[in-house]
């Protein structure tokens, strides 16, 4: 095909993708082709720009793991109707969303209800399906439970406040800065990462779900019962953790890593039912809004963990 599309080239590992425009890419049997409509600016997303994460593409290539759009052409898929893409490679290790077109795998690509709104719909399967695993099949959350989460204003903190204080938890949500205090969603008791202690909490907790890392996690594991659970998320504040066995042993947590890329599947109809707390309002995602030449901007707020819920990308 010859006609123009734009799409954010990442030509070189730790630089920022540029702008180009390029043909409309070709499909293959067994693939989608699609108009994207919005994709998501995530932290996994970074990590590809910056040659740092596990799976990496060949260069160039296009980063954008999470997207919907409306289908062009497909062997599966109607044409015209909405869907959105996750998995299959898109982003790690074929082309992703960050452009005009995409072409997907059939796999990876599931229908979304009519009427959902794009930016919800290419960016809420990875919080919201994160905090329920983290609630639900990690940390397995009990009603009456003293939760803590770290990070509490961000996408996956806030989803996962709001998860486990359904599941019957007293939840505390921690942040790093107290312009995120107002963020953390209700009933959760706000608390800032400076000031955390047992008394802060309210004593200690059964289960810690972090999705922070770095000197937070060092900070609030201390604040776990003994034989009680951490659930670890996220790495923006390090990746880094060291544990002096001696205390880990006295201190008796178990420390259990969340893996949303080796759960998705199980997840799927979890993630339909989660879309459609969020379209109806029960569950909140908040948005911030850019375009595809905004990239610079978009970046610097969610590396400056200045972004409030998911970063998106518009399209035109
Ligand atoms: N394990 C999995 O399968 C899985 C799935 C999804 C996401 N994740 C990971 O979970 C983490 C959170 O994702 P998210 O979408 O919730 O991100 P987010 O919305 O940007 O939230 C991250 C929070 O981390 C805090 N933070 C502390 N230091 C930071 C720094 N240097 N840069 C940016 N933020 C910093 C910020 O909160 P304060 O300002 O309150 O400190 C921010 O709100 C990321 O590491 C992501 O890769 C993992």
């Amino acid at each position: 095909m010859s006609r123009a599309s734009r799409a954010l080239i990442l030509e070189r590992f730790g630089s920022l993708p540029v702008l180009r425009e390029r043909p409309v890419p070709d499909r293959k049997p067994g693939e989608t082709l699609l108009r994207v409509r919005t994709a998501q600016v995530g932290h996994l997303d970074l990590d590809v720009v910056e040659g740092t994460f596990g799976l990496l593409p060949d260069l160039p290539s296009v980063p954008g793991t999470e997207a919907c759009g409306e289908v062009v052409a497909s062997d599966t898929h109607q044409p015209g109707s909405l869907v959105r893409v996750r998995g299959g490679g898109v982003g790690l290790r074929r082309d992703g969303g960050w452009a005009d077109h995409l072409v997907a795998p059939d796999n990876a690509v599931v229908a979304v209800p009519q009427g959902t709104d794009p930016a919800v719909a290419c960016s809420f399967f990875s919080p919201a399906a994160t905090a329920w695993a983290a609630v639900h099949a990690v940390a397995a959350v009990k009603p009456g439970e003293r939760v803590v989460v770290t990070g509490a204003a961000g996408a996956v903190g806030a989803m996962t406040v709001q998860v486990a204080a359904r599941a019957g938890a007293e939840v505390i949500g921690v942040v790093g800065r107290p312009a995120k205090l107002a963020h953390v969603p209700s009933p959760a008791k706000a608390v800032l990462a400076a000031d955390l202690s047992i008394e802060a909490t309210g004593g200690p907790a059964d289960v810690l779900v972090d999705t922070v890392g770095g000197s937070v996690l060092t900070a609030a594991l201390p604040l776990v019962r003994p034989r009680g659970r951490a659930a670890l998320v996220g790495y923006t504040a390090g990746r880094e953790f060291t544990v002096d066995l001696a205390h880990f042993l006295l201190a008796d947590v178990a420390i259990l890593p969340v893996n949303l890329l080796s759960r998705s599947r199980e997840l799927v109809d979890v993630g339909d039912r989660l879309l459609a707390e969020i379209s109806e309002g029960t569950l909140h995602l908040p948005i911030e809004r850019f375009g595809l030449d905004d990239l610079a901007e978009a970046v610097r707020r969610l590396r400056g963990g200045k972004v409030v819920g998911k970063a998106v990308f518009e399209l035109t």
